[in-house]
Parts: structure tokens; sequence; C-alpha cells
């Protein structure tokens, strides 16, 4: 049977891929691999069985590529599929080990920034105190704030980073806009980070996208945002143990150049809802999807 991969389906176009995944489901297909549709509306609207209602039954395993699943939507996806006798070949603990910091954390502690977290829901805000309890372990220095998926880092000084952790009124100023400005997507909590410096190639933080299949690297991608082509080739040795550790079949680590000459993991994520570079070959991630 050949591998199947689940896409999300087009909003305005439903019997197509979403054209952002598009290209990418192509080389599946073209690699012999099967395509299957999903609606990721309906199942961020609570709605899982509409969401796979057009996966044909009996695909057997399959891996999910798209846009982004919070943990326990992926699980009643993953529920909704088991009922039409589909498989995902990533099981929700590991998607939530891998997609959420406070799951990766503890394995890649040695090798990435210092991080405490929070629970919280969207909206809810942390008072001074508490947020200044949170921080401690992290004094001295900057840092940053994020959730347990994601980033303000495209409104860096606003609602991202914190030039002094120990400043209790700046750092509740910046995690309030943070958590203001996330909405109802917040997800999980708030996470602050001890600020480390990249080195910078002019001015954009040199960080090489490294994706891993049963804990081998097996492709190097400039990271989605980097203006830069292909070229960085960081030190894997220290993380490759990490990632065998998690135990996540499919997952992608974020690396930086610190300043100091370390490849350091900024960031690890579930590879299916990882985004490819627009440089990036998508015949080769497909092959690899589809060989595993
Ligand atoms: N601890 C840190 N020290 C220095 N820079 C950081 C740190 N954490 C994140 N950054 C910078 O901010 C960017 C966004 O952070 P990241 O954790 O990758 O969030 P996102 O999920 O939004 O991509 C990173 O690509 C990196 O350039
Ligand atoms: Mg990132």
């Amino acid at each position: 049977m050949p591998m199947s991969v689940l896409y999300c389906r087009d909003p305005l176009n439903p019997r197509r891929v979403d054209e952002h995944f598009a290209p990418e489901a192509q080389e599946v297909r073209a690699n012999g691999g099967a395509v299957g549709l999903i609606d990721h509306d309906a199942l961020l609207q609570g709605d899982a069985q509409q969401a796979v209602a057009h996966v044909p039954a009996g695909l057997g395993n399959a891996w999910y590529r798209g846009w982004m699943i919070p943990s326990d939507r992926y699980a009643a996806l993953a529920e909704a599929l088991s009922r039409r006798g589909i498989e995902l070949l990533v099981a929700t603990e590991q998607y939530r080990a891998a997609h959420e910091l406070p799951g990766w954390y503890s394995t890649f502690v040695d090798i990435t920034p210092a991080s405490v977290w929070c629970p919280t829901k969207p909206g809810e805000m942390l008072t001074a105190e508490d947020l200044a309890v949170l921080a401690e372990p992290l004094l001295p220095g900057p840092g940053i704030v994020k959730d347990y998926v994601k980033s303000r880092k495209h409104e860096w000084e606003q609602a991202c980073f914190i030039p002094d952790l120990a400043d209790v009124v700046g750092l509740t100023r910046v995690v309030q806009r943070f958590v203001d400005r996330q909405e109802e997507f917040l997800a999980g909590g708030v996470v602050l980070r001890a600020f480390e410096t990249f080195s910078n190639l002019e001015s954009v933080a040199a960080e090489v996208r490294v994706w891993w299949m049963d804990g081998e690297p097996r492709l190097l991608t400039p990271h989605p945002d980097s203006p830069f082509g292909r070229g960085l080739v960081p030190d894997l040795d220290h993380i490759r143990p990490a990632v065998q550790r998690l135990g996540c079949r499919f997952v992608t680590t974020d690396v930086a150049l610190r300043a100091d000459g370390l490849w350091r993991v900024v960031e690890v994520g579930d590879g299916q809802v990882s985004d490819l570079h627009q440089s990036s070959s998508r015949g080769e991630l497909a092959a690899l999807l589809v060989g595993a």
C-alpha cells in the first residue's frame, strides 16, 4: 500500500489541496504516495468527523502535512481518522511533545535557552507578582516571551523581546501585550526564555531548519523567514541524542549559531506542521515522507 499524506483542502476549492501545500502534494503523488484531504476549518471549529468526511476509508497509515493544529484538536483528528480505519503515523502524545515547548524542553535543556512557563487561558493575564516569581530562575538579563507554540517575533519590541527580566514593569507590559494580541489563539500558556546572542548574517539570525526522520537529520533547509539560501551547515552531533530521546518519528529543530560558536536549538516542532522555506525542494520532503 502506498504511503499516504493528508493535506488541508483548499477552502475555496474543496477538492483541491490548499494552494500553500499543493506543490508538495503533487510531489507526494509523483513519488508514488497517496494524498487525502481534510477540512482544517471544520477541525478547528470542533467538528472532527466533518473534517475527515472525505478521506477515503482504509487509506492505512498516514502522515498529516498542513497548517498547525492545537494538540487537543489533533487528538480529535486522530480519533476521527481511526474510526475510518486510518492511523496517523504520529500519535497525539508525540505530536504534543514536539509541538509544545513544555513537551520537548526537558529533553533539550542543555542545548536550548533556559525557559520557564505557566499554563494560562487565552486572555488571562498573569499579575506582576506572578511574573516576577516566574522569571526568577532566568535572572539576570534579557528574555523573550512566547506561548507554548508561537511567538510574536514580528512585533519584536512590543510583544516579544524583554530588555530586562528583572524590570517587573517592563516584563509585565510586554507579556500583557503578547497575551492581548494572541487573543483566542494563545496556545497553552506563557513561556519566558532567557535571551541568547546568536550570530547575525546581515542582521538576520543564522537559523537553519533541520528535518529529522526516525532520529536522523534527513534534510536541512533555511528557516522559513530567512532570506538566505542553503549554505550554513550546522554541527548536529550534540543535538542528535536529544532528538532520539524525544522519540518522535518526524520532527524539526530550528538551530542557530550562538555568538560563542555553539549551535543551539531555538525551537523544536512536529515535522507535519513545520513550514518549508519557499526556496526548498518540495520533492525532497515528499520523498522523505513517502519513503519512510
Ligand atoms: N531565547 C532566545 N534568544 C535569542 N533569540 C531568540 C530566543 N528565542 C527566540 N529568539 C528569536 O526569535 C525568533 C522567534 O522565536 P521562536 O521561539 O522560534 O518562535 P516562533 O515559534 O514564533 O518561530 C527566533 O527565530 C529567534 O530569532
Ligand atoms: Mg521559530
